[in-house]
């Protein structure tokens, strides 16, 4: 399978970048193939509400999303990996993800599978609860196959994160995928 990780944290080195390694190391291993899309770091603009595109069709905004746009079509799966931020997603990766407007057909097509990978300090039973709320309603709309997802509670900082059972679970994620 070809992999794309969408991953949102301005972190580089960060908790949430390092369940995506554990994650790609896992597919890797078990032969698919991955790319991570730095939504933090590249050049994508937020969605203007314009629909130019029509909901699938040329965004009027000219940026890094030229590049990403074929990168999702051309992908059997795609990976959220987010820190959390006020109980949800970072602004980072949903900026990247309101840019789907304008290929959100062509995604639904694509019956892609996903999975979720998440960090967040807080360690309550309900810490992952409007996130995973969010993520399953995208499944949903978009029409992925679920294949699972770690919620890294107590993942604070990569040392935090490095010294719980996270990584391993991101890594058995990857590594099970057919
Ligand atoms: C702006 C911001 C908002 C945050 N909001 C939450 C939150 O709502 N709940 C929580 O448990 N942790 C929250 N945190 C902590 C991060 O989720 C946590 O430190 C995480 O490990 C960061 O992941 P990263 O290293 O991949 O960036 C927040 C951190 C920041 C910077």
């Amino acid at each position: 399978m070809k992999i794309v990780i969408l991953a949102g944290s301005p972190n580089r080195k960060g908790s949430s970048n390092l369940l995506a390694d554990c994650f790609r190391q896992g597919a890797e291993e078990a032969g698919h193939t991955v790319e991570i899309i730095d939504a933090a770091y590249a050049d994508i603009h937020p969605c203007t509400g314009c629909i130019h595109c029509g909901y699938e069709g040329p965004c009027a905004q000219k940026d890094g999303m030229e590049r990403i746009r074929p990168a999702i079509l051309g992908a059997d799966m795609l990976v959220f990996a987010t820190p959390l931020y006020y109980y949800g997603m970072s602004a980072q990766l949903k900026t990247l993800i309101d840019r789907f407007c304008a290929f959100n057909g062509s995604i639904q097509r694509r019956h892609m599978k996903s999975a979720l990978l998440a960090a967040a300090w807080n360690d309550d039973s309900w810490t992952f609860e409007a996130l995973e709320a969010h993520y399953k309603t995208l499944v949903r709309y978009l029409g992925f196959e679920d294949m699972g997802m770690v919620l890294g509670a107590g993942c604070g900082t990569p040392s935090m994160t490095q010294h719980s059972r996270y990584p391993q679970q991101a890594y058995q994620l990857g590594n099970r995928l057919k």
